[in-house]
């Protein structure tokens, strides 16, 4: 716990924080990447380009700061920040290099308002809070090996087979290159991939969900093909150059978008790509679940909606389990297809002619925009906000 005066330094800062915060952490990651470019192997490039990165690290920063005498308030945070460190592997060696960059930028970019006295305060806040992440990242470690198959990431892991799940999304079947048997893990739950791509210097790295099911022999992610200027990095490379037979390293499956007990409905809504870690909380309740369940599965038109008939089979196989398409831009062969059922946006109506009422527990997950909406749609509805879990394929921002 930091002294007293270092609370009250911290707090009367933190203002000064959130108006600079966003330029700190800019000039923090230059700084970082720069004195130690190894790292590059962890960070993700693209959400530093984009800048959505240094702003998550920014916003929590400046939480701390408001929080640092009722760090109770921040628990959910701490939880999901340390569960996507420990998908990717980050060690207590690195917290030293992150804090002397950290420093270093906020006295760059305050300068003479950074006093050695406040300097010394942040020194001492940014170590305990370092602590707390490291035990807690520790904890996930020694909890992730003691499971069946578990290990401490990164491991290598083999690609057993490749499958096209739509025009855009392919799946990879991979399984521990020495072996052993899967990691055990929680339908919703994500692992960082690495790759070394040949002419780039740096591992590549990033999350993906797991798709499939916790009862099968093999993990199971899901990749949409990002098309764009410049095409994604690491999709077109597992795409069009990964094939059976090759090794990617894996980190530990972690993340806390996993299904809570309850009694009521379980609603899980997807848009786009955002239907892998869904589809895999989907199987576990095929397998294992009582509730009654609900999965709305939103896509452009069939091209593009990946695991339409297995859910469908799934649903057909368990009455406690419904699925759901709505196409916004159907094809013509769509409309007489029986596995698209509406045409357009998700709506109240449709969830309520689905389940007769609206008390249940919603999991949602898809590109930004269609988060937004699907939240603003049901708090406007009166859902409350304790009953909506989604998960961000990015760092997470605001979905106000
Ligand atoms: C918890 C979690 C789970 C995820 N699960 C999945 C999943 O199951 N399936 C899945 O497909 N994805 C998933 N993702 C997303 C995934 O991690 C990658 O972000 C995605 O595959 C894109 O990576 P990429 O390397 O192909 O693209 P990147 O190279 O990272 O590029 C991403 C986008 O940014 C654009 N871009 C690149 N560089 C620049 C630049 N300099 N300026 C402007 N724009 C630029 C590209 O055109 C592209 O559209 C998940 C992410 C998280 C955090
Ligand atoms: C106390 C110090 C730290 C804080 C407050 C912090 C905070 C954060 C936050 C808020 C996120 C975004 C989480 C999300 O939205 O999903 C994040 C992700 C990440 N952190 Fe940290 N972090 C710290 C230390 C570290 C260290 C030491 C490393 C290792 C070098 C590290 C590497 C990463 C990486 C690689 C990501 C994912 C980045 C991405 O996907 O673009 N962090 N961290």
């Amino acid at each position: 716990m930091a002294s007293q005066k270092t609370i009250d330094i911290v707090k009367s800062t933190a203002s000064v924080l959130a108006v600079h915060g966003a330029t700190i952490t800019k000039v923090f990651y230059q700084l970082l990447l720069q004195n130690h470019p190894e790292l590059k192997n962890v960070f993700n490039m693209t959400h530093q380009a984009h800048g959505t990165q240094p702003q998550a690290l920014a916003n929590a920063i400046f939480a701390y700061a408001a929080n640092i005498d009722n760090l109770a308030v921040l628990s959910s945070a701490v939880e999901q920040i340390t569960q996507k460190h420990s998908s990717l592997s980050i060690t207590p060696a690195m917290y030293q290099l992150v804090g002397t960059n950290l420093l270093a930028a906020i006295k760059e970019v305050l300068q003479d308002a950074a006093t050695p006295e406040i300097m010394e305060a942040w020194t001492e806040a940014y170590n305990d809070l370092a602590t707390l992440f490291i035990n807690k990242e520790e904890q996930l470690y020694r909890a992730a090996e003691a499971k069946k198959g578990g290990f401490r990431g990164p491991k290598d892991f083999i690609v057993t087979k490749k499958e096209a799940e739509s025009n855009i999304i392919t799946s990879f079947y991979l399984r521990p290159a020495d072996g052993s048997v899967i990691p055990s893990f929680r339908g919703g739950q994500y692992v960082a991939v690495s790759i070394q791509i040949p002419d780039l210097e740096h591992l590549h790295t990033r999350n993906y969900s797991l798709s499939g099911c916790p009862t099968q022999n093999s993990l199971r992610i899901s990749v949409k093909k990002e098309i764009g200027s410049p095409n994604g990095i690491v999709s077109n490379y597992l795409h069009d150059h990964i094939v059976v037979g090759d090794i990617i390293k894996l980190g530990i499956p972690a993340g806390e978008f996993v299904l809570q007990e309850t009694q009521k409905p379980i609603v899980l809504i997807a848009g786009g790509v955002g239907i892998t870690p869904l589809m895999s909380m989907f199987m576990e309740q095929f397998h294992y679940g009582q509730n009654e369940v609900l999965f709305v599965q939103c896509a452009k038109n069939s091209a593009v909606h990946a695991f339409k008939d297995v859910s469908q089979k799934l649903a057909k196989q368990k009455d406690s389990l419904q699925v759901i398409s709505l196409y916004d831009e159907p094809l013509e062969t769509d409309e007489s297809d029986n596995i698209h059922q509406f045409s357009g946006l998700l709506s109240i109506d449709i969830l309520q002619e689905k389940l007769g009422h609206l008390d249940a527990e919603y999991y949602f997950c898809g590109p930004v925009g269609f988060m937004k909406s699907v939240k603003n749609m049901l708090e406007s509805a009166g859902v409350p906000s304790t009953q909506l879990h989604y998960e961000f394929f990015g760092p997470s921002e605001s979905l106000a």
